[in-house]
């Protein structure tokens, strides 16, 4: 089952959804490196930020019967991750702030509960100095989830600095196509380095990364000299493809919410941790900023719609713009038709998860688009016209 909630829409013009190489990703950019939840701890570099999520559990030591308070407002990957290690996973409310709803968690603490995952939504870190006090006072574990939160800082500390372990999803900021981490500030991790899934995988994360860049215009000098070698390996997939594809790279690159334990011991892609270290990580955040508050700026005022979060803090680096509308089916029909590429994060909950109005009025209410740092500026201002006149119909 191949499920998502990302919409790209398959007409021109094509915005991409997420980050593409471009000659500009590694450019020179002034200012200092900003904080990321790799400044938290200790790290280990995976595929996904699910299979982060799975190895925090084992770090905890969660296993059968055990349970795990998600948020009701949350992406269906990050369950089965809490199912494979055989543990619970049980809901707990957010506020309309979408801060995780402390009264609500502490009523939920059946004896069973060990762990509790919190996340930072969109980019905005949540404030966690209570939440990490009752988890003390409790004897429960915390698992900071900065998959939509790579970089930041919050009260002066790095994003994932609060939690027992911290998760990111890295292919959610950087132009790449699998990556994720799991990090810790608190412990020592016994998870052991992971390890390359091999030859294919390594070439298949670099190809579909520059793949991905060409389909979007960018580095058109690169794809010309490319030519010959991509025609081979299209050849050759196909060849391959005959007798049945083999599976070479995670679902989780692909927007599925599946869950692959054969990729628990395996780490990121060479070609995916080459870009992380080498991208401009000052222009990630800037840029991000910047068409955060452009869109920002370009749909204030208008009917029927207000940014989910009121004001973009300092230190915070957005992943989406997530606009909060009255009327989302209508303006969604008209974007998807105009070809505006967006998320509707977290529109299918995993059942038992509908105990809480304010998640699911997210759920329901929240576009979300892209602000990343390789949206050039005739895209960013197309994107933001064209969500502008849907509104206005
Ligand atoms: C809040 C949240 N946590 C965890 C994940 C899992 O990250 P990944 O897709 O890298 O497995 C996602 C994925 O979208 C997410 O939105």
């Amino acid at each position: 089952m191949l499920m998502t909630n990302d919409i790209k829409p398959p007409g021109r013009p094509r915005v991409p959804l997420a980050p593409v190489l471009s000659r500009s990703s590694f450019a020179a950019w002034a200012g200092a490196r900003p904080a990321s939840v790799l400044d938290a701890g200790a790290v280990r570099q995976v595929t996904s930020g699910r299979i982060a999520i799975a190895l925090a559990l084992r770090e905890m030591g969660i296993g059968a019967g055990d349970g795990v308070l998600v948020p009701a407002y949350h992406s269906m990957s990050m369950i089965p991750p809490v199912l494979a290690c055989g543990a619970r996973p049980l809901f707990y409310k957010i506020g309309p702030d979408a801060a995780p709803d402390l009264a609500d968690i502490a009523a939920r603490l059946d004896g069973s509960v060990k762990a509790i995952m919190v996340t930072s939504y969109f980019g905005f870190p949540q404030a966690l100095d209570q939440l990490r006090a009752f988890c003390d006072s409790h004897g429960l574990q915390l698992l900071e989830d900065c998959a939509h939160c790579f970089f930041g800082q919050h009260a002066g500390k790095p994003v994932g600095s609060w939690g027992d372990y911290a998760i990111a999803s890295s292919m959610k900021f950087f132009p790449i196509y699998e990556g994720g981490c799991l990090v810790s500030a608190r412990h020592a991790l016994s998870t052991p380095q992971p390890v390359s899934a091999g030859a294919g995988f390594e070439g298949k994360a670099a190809l579909n990364a520059l793949e991905n860049s060409f389909a979007y215009g960018r580095l058109p000098l690169v794809r010309a000299a490319l030519w010959l070698p991509m025609q081979l390996k299209a050849l050759l997939w196909r060849l391959l493809k005959r007798g049945g594809a083999p599976e070479l790279a995670p679902s989780s690159s692909d927007s599925s919410f599946e869950f692959d334990p054969r990729w628990l011991d395996k780490r990121s892609s060479l070609f995916s941790r080459l870009v992380m270290q080498h991208a401009a990580h000052a222009r990630i955040v800037a840029l991000r900023r910047a068409h955060y508050l452009q869109l920002e700026q370009s749909l204030a005022g208008l009917p029927g719609c207000r940014p989910l979060f009121a004001r973009l803090p300092d230190g915070a680096c957005p992943w989406l713009f997530p606009l909060l509308v009255d009327l989302p089916e209508p303006l969604f029909e008209r974007l998807y038709k105009a070809g505006v590429p967006l998320t509707r994060f977290a529109e299918t909950l995993w059942p038992g998860a509908e105990i809480c109005a304010n998640s699911i009025h997210f759920s329901r209410h929240v576009l979300a688009f892209p602000c990343h740092q390789e949206l050039r500026a005739d895209e960013l201002a197309w994107m933001a016209a064209t969500i502008r006149e849907a509104l206005a119909t």
